[in-house]
């Protein structure tokens, strides 16, 4: 019999998939990632069992999500399309990963995944499963199976007896994990429709967030968030301090058109109150401490990186040649922002650092000017002479 590992998350596809491959002739081990959605394990591993899986496999990947996906994002300021802070597409290559090695582990054949034809993260599971081993066989089938509707695939899971929620249509499509909530279809598919209250998951809105603005210190180091108003604290518990505390004050809403890598525009709603004040205050640490030259060029770096996390190429050559070049600008990025958590809006109200490039006594119209003024004439004579006609 052949085998295969299934990332399996409970819902109703996954658990129809489970049914889908044993009835093609595949053993199948589920493998379910934690990476902080806040899921019952337990309940998602029994409903596994039940519906027919050999063998579950849960593993808690936070930390390395965290340090080794997050953290690299976040000394890259990756933003894609100017809003969407990838918190689903850095779990992929992730999951991706875990998946080929309990493949490799339980000698299994193949691979599959729950994702639709549609989307990006088909792309990200099967392109890091391929980097990885191109040996290993990709099912995906939602992609192939034989249900036109919900309703049908509803009806299959009755007659097989799968065990599957059976509350009404969930209104959205969630994909959750530490760094935040990505939300899509039902109502949303309208872009010109405003997301209503109830499609947010973590955040307050503006109008229920306090009315007193909050302040908040963070100190980095090389370009990685250490301490919160002065305390230290391990990655995954600082993460979720600011978490709770952005969603109390509304922040890390977005409402975005964005482009998919298969080619279809998509309306989105994100919330990633933690990643929004993180990659605000890391953005201001550096316009402190990297010189212009460096600062201007890493946009460009930030853009790229930020399209092959999108992409799904976590693991290509280039991805990781950039990292290098990021690392290297991150040595002098360490010190504190102070931010200000209002309303849904964050802004820096003060920065610091021992390797500040600010120089007071260059800035200033005060007495203390050191700024040799006219030595600007010269400058400037000399830096406009290639445009003169
Ligand atoms: N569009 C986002 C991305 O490509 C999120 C997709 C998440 N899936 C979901 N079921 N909401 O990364």
């Amino acid at each position: 019999m052949k085998k295969v590992v299934l990332a399996y998350s409970g819902g109703l596809d996954t658990s129809c998939a489970v049914q889908w491959l044993k009835d093609k002739g595949y053993e199948v081990i589920c493998f379910i990632a934690d990476l902080g959605q806040g899921e019952d394990f337990e309940k998602i591993e029994k409903r596994a069992l039940i519906g027919g899986a050999s063998k579950v496999y849960i593993k808690d990947l936070r930390k390395e999500f965290v340090e080794d996906f997050i953290f690299p994002s976040l000394k890259a300021n990756a933003i894609y399309e100017g809003k969407y802070l990838l918190a689903t597409a850095l779990g992929r290559p992730l999951i991706a990963k875990y998946l080929v090695e309990v493949a490799h582990k339980e000698k299994a054949s193949s691979v599959a995944h729950g994702c639709t034809g549609k989307g990006n993260d088909q792309v990200r599971f099967e392109v890091t499963a391929q980097i990885l081993d191109p040996k290993l066989e990709i099912i995906a089938p939602v992609r192939v199976w034989e249900f036109k509707s919900r309703e049908e695939e509803i009806e299959y899971a009755i007659k097989k007896k799968i065990p599957i929620d059976v509350t009404k249509k969930k209104p959205y499509s969630l994909d959750k994990n530490l760094w935040g909530v990505s939300i899509e279809s039902g109502i949303l598919e309208d872009p010109w429709i405003e997301p209503p209250e109830d499609c947010y998951q973590w955040t307050n809105s503006s109008e229920d967030a306090p009315s007193r603005p909050a302040y908040v210190e963070i100190e980095f180091d090389k370009g990685i968030p250490k301490k919160v108003n002065g305390k230290g604290y391990d990655a995954l518990k600082l993460i979720d301090i600011l978490c709770n505390l952005g969603s109390t004050h509304g922040i890390g809403r977005s409402d975005m058109i964005e482009n998919r890598l298969v080619g279809i525009k998509s309306r989105e709603i994100y919330e990633a109150p933690a990643a929004t004040i993180l990659h605000y205050a890391h953005r201001e640490l550096e316009a402190l401490v990297l010189d212009r030259e460096t600062a201007h060029y890493k946009e460009g770096v930030s853009l790229k990186y930020a399209e092959l996390i999108y992409y799904g190429l976590w693991y290509s050559k280039l991805r990781i040649a950039l990292d290098k070049f990021i690392e290297e600008t991150q040595r002098n990025v360490s010190g504190t922002v102070r931010l200000r958590l209002y309303k849904g809006s964050c802004s820096v109200v003060g920065r610091k650092s021992p390797h500040s490039l600010y120089r007071e006594e260059l800035a200033t119209y005060s007495a203390k000017d050191k700024f040799d003024q006219k030595l600007s004439e010269g400058f400037i004579r000399i830096f406009g002479m290639p445009f003169q006609k």
